[in-house]
C-alpha cells in the first residue's frame, strides 16, 4: 500500500472526529452512514466486487468532518473535508470525501465514492430512509432558491442512477436487511 493510499483505522478516524468539534447528530449520522456503506460494500464484494472496506469505512466516518464548521462559515464541506483529511496524509480517503456530494462520473464500475455518497443519501440523521425521503428533507432544508432546487433534483437523479446500478449487482435488489425501510428504496 503506497503512502498516498494510507488509510486511517477506525479508532484513528474516531479520534479525528473527536478532535474536530462535530455536532453530536452529525457524528451519529457519520457512524450510521459508515455502517450502511460498509455493509453495502461487503455485500457487493460477496458478488465479486473488490472494494477496500477499510478505505470506505474511513471515508464514510470522515465524510462530514468539516460539516459542523461549514454551518457557520458557508464553506464547501466536501472540498474542505477533503483538504482536512489530505492534511493528515490520507489522500485516497480525502478524494472520496471530495466526491461525497457529487461523485465524479466514471466508468461502468460503481466507485467507492459512489458507495459512500449513496450511503449518505440513504441515512437521514441517524436513520436509514428511502432516497425519496432523504431528498425531500434536503429540498426542504437547503432548497432556498430555484438553483438550489435544481441542484438537489440533479443529485436525486444521479443517486437514483447509482441505486439502479447497485441493484443490478444485488440479486435481492434493495430488499436486504440493512437497507430495508418503511418507505422502500
Ligand atoms: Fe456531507
Amino acid at each position: 500500500m503506497s503512502e498516498n493510499h494510507a488509510v486511517p483505522d477506525r479508532s484513528t478516524c474516531l479520534a479525528i472526529m473527536d478532535a474536530s468539534d462535530m455536532l453530536p447528530h452529525i457524528r451519529l449520522h457519520s457512524l450510521e452512514v459508515c455502517r450502511v456503506a460498509v455493509a453495502l460494500a461487503r455485500r457487493l464484494n460477496e458478488r465479486g466486487a473488490r472494494y477496500d472496506i477499510a478505505e470506505i469505512e474511513a471515508a464514510a466516518l470522515l465524510h462530514d468532518i468539516t460539516k459542523t464548521r461549514s454551518l457557520s462559515t458557508g464553506e464547501n464541506h466536501s472540498l474542505s473535508g477533503c483538504a482536512a483529511v489530505a492534511a493528515h496524509g490520507y489522500h485516497g480517503v480525502a478524494d472520496i470525501i471530495r466526491q461525497h456530494v457529487a461523485p465524479d462520473s466514471g466508468g461502468p464500475d460503481i466507485s467507492a465514492a459512489e458507495i459512500v455518497s449513496y450511503a449518505d443519501k440513504r441515512v437521514l440523521h441517524d436513520r436509514v430512509v428511502s432516497l425519496h425521503e432523504r431528498f425531500a428533507y434536503l429540498k426542504n432544508r437547503y432548497g432556498k432558491s430555484p438553483l438550489d432546487i435544481e441542484r438537489i433534483d440533479a443529485a436525486h437523479q444521479r443517486t437514483r442512477e447509482i441505486e439502479r446500478r447497485i441493484a443490478l449487482m444485488l440479486p435481492g435488489g434493495f430488499h436486504v436487511d440493512f437497507l430495508d425501510s418503511p418507505g422502500g428504496g
